[in-house]
């Protein structure tokens, strides 16, 4: 679920370890640790409830020395977030230290049997028993094979063995006392990173403890499993034995994950978009035959022609984007779509007749909802495509073919450049899917104006900051908020929505506009503010009259509006003007002001806003 960081080389572990925490820190956590070895064999072990702050505040006072050790960012699962359960954990008397990302589902089985076999536990976490388990199996082994002068070979049998006894997900790195100079990274499920350096090597689960250190990676695989020294990196896979490994570039420069002249990640995101808008589309345009292009959908002209219906599947907001993809689709190629929970379609059976191609929509590429269902369509032999943002990651490892947001590290917990590029890349494929099927020249060519056009009308909408952060000053003691819109708006409602609960902790609906006479205009009253979303469009007479239906009842109006919009200024009691654009891609235009209104009322509010509370940046647990 969280961070984890290795080092072995010639430097201080712990420098890289710390700073490597640090820059996790925006994945939402609840302690941290380090354990380094140094070169008496004396293994230092540092860890708190807390943030790394207090982390590197104990180190100040125990320094952990040595040119080796691991660390993690802990979100619990399995015990509360205390000092005992803080990672990392030992193993037998101290033979083995590990750091765990994930959930083992068996681990209450485990326990009972390492009990019964004379293992002491210190804390309630699953992690504890992989570092026993691994304990376990080393005696195992044999007397002294941890120190088996085999190449590892023993050691890496024993981690193995005890790897296969887990059920569940799991990104673990371990280090062993009596063995310097090696570390083990394994994954299932959960992703791992290692950075290959001059002498040393560095291990992550993202790749932005790396950046400024190397620029050269291995992204492990499912089910390998990798011993790390200074020197030298091999890989084992669980069934195949030892398996090449691609040396793979880092694309990210420091500026991407530095704050840069922003006070959050999240107002730096935000405000990036007009540029990740225009990184999603480079190179992606073909104005000859006026379509888009891709380079992965690994399909052939006649597969995709054959394409007679879609399902996406995501969570949050990436589920939203999937909901505007919708309407794109439908507009834009006449294909039926179908959007589902992935944690629903996880365990549905749909039936899917003809010939579906299976859209994962993710920003992580790590969710493990929608890994799962990812998993699940692929079983059943349906063909799918990974939007992805995070290059490498297990989706779009995993899917059969697949396209990059483009949108650099995203680092604030709520998601905002990810949701627009997604919504843009859906765009473009609506217009590609429509060109193979009946959209003319003339109507593709002013698809691609309208699109070309977007990184502008985006940066239009961020003028709109200055208002957005008057209104929120007006609002931002209200403790519920509706958001409404209609068709190519309902989903950006419900961003809208989730954007401003998940950061100022405010409850706050999404609905399409009409709905609200069903039940939720109950809500209304003088301290219940509705956001209309209302560009100009073929709803807005609609849209309008259920505005006035919410003024008429004494709740006050913010109305989201395309620029020049006289009327409804003379209705709401807070006007935003945003540049006005095609309907189908009024949803990447109009949601900036609502990020922008949940990131000022969170403030004002004194909230975390990159690190909102109980939420994670990846949802690596079902
Ligand atoms: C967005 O602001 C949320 N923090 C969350 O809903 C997120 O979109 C969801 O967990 C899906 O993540 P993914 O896109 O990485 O799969
Ligand atoms: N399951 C482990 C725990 O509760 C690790 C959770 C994580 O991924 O951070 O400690």
């Amino acid at each position: 679920m969280c961070g984890i960081v290795g080092y072995v080389g010639g430097g201080q572990a712990a420098e890289f370890l710390v700073d490597g925490l640090y820059r996790l820190e925006y994945r939402g956590y609840d302690s941290a640790g380090v354990a380094t070895l140094d070169g008496h064999g004396v293994l230092h072990l540092v860890k708190t409830a807390g943030r790394v702050d207090r982390l590197q505040a104990r180190l100040e006072r125990a320094p952990a020395p040595g040119a080796m050790g691991i660390g993690h960012t802990r979100w619990a699962t399995h015990g509360a977030a205390t000092d005992a359960n803080a990672p990392p954990h030992l193993g037998g008397d101290g033979s083995v230290a590990v750091v765990h990302n994930g959930v083992i589902e068996n681990h209450a089985a485990l326990r009972q049997r390492l009990l019964a076999d004379g293992y002491r536990f210190l804390s309630e976490t699953d992690t504890e028993v992989i570092a026993h388990l691994v304990d376990h199996c080393l005696k195992g082994a044999g007397p002294d094979a941890d120190l088996a002068a085999d190449g590892y070979e023993a050691l890496v049998a024993a981690v193995a063995e005890a790897l296969a006894q887990l059920r569940g997900t799991f990104g673990v790195a371990m280090m062993f006392r009596r063995r310097p100079g090696v570390l083990i990274a394994a994954r299932r499920g959960s992703p791992l990173i290692v950075g290959v350096g001059r002498g040393e090597h560095f291990l992550a689960s993202d790749a932005s403890p790396l950046v400024g250190r190397t620029g050269r990676i291995v992204y492990l695989g499912e089910h390998e499993l990798a011993v790390v020294t200074p020197g030298d990196l091999r890989v084992v896979h669980r069934d195949q034995g030892r398996v090449r490994h691609r040396v793979e570039q880092l694309e990210i420069d420091s500026g991407q994950v530095e704050l840069g002249p922003f006070d959050h990640y999240m107002l730096k995101e935000i405000f990036e978009q007009p540029e990740t808008i225009r990184a999603v589309m480079a190179g992606r345009i073909d104005h000859d035959a006026a379509t888009a292009k891709f380079g992965g959908l690994n399909l052939a002209p006649h597969e995709l022609r054959a394409v007679d219906r879609f399902l996406m599947t995501a969570c949050g907001t990436s589920w939203h984007a999937a909901l505007v993809g919708e309407y794109q689709m439908e507009a834009l190629a006449r294909i039926p779509v179908e959007v589902e929970y992935a944690s629903e379609l996880r365990y549905r059976n749909p039936p899917l007749c003809g010939h579906p191609l299976v859209f994962a929509i993710t920003q992580s590429g790590e969710t493990a909802d929608t890994l799962a269902a990812l998993r699940e369509m692929k079983r059943k032999g349906y063909c799918t495509l990974g939007l992805c943002n995070v290059v490498g990651s297990t989706i779009a490892q995993e899917s059969d073919g697949g396209i990059y947001l483009r949108a650099g590290p995203e680092i604030g917990v709520a998601s905002t450049k990810a949701f627009t590029s997604q919504c843009t890349v859906l765009a473009m494929l609506a217009l590609y899917f429509g060109r193979l099927r009946h959209l003319s020249f003339d109507a593709g060519l002013r698809v691609i104006e309208q699109l070309e056009q977007l990184p502008e009308m985006v940066a239009g909408a961020l003028e709109t900051n200055d208002a957005v952060r008057r209104i929120a000053e007006k609002y931002a003691g209200c403790d519920n908020f509706l958001y409404l819109g209609r068709q190519f708006n309902f989903p950006t409602a419900l961003e809208g929505a989730l954007k401003m609960k998940e950061i100022s902790y405010i409850h706050a609906e999404g609905y399409p506009a009409a709905e609200m006479k069903h039940g939720p205009l109950a809500l209304v009253d003088a301290n219940t503010p509705s956001v209309f979303i209302m560009p100009q469009g073929p709803v807005y007479d609609k849209v309008t009259a259920n505005l006035q239906e919410v003024k008429a009842r004494g709740g006050p109006v913010i109305a989201v509006v395309g620029r020049g919009d006289t009327e409804a200024a003379s209705l709401a009691d807070d006007v935003v003007e945003v540049p006005n654009v095609d309907d189908f891609l009024q949803p990447i235009v109009s949601v900036v002001p609502l990020q922008l209104l949940g990131y000022h009322v969170a403030l004002l509010r004194g909230c975390d806003v990159d690190k909102p509370r109980n939420l994670a940046k990846s949802v690596t647990v079902e």
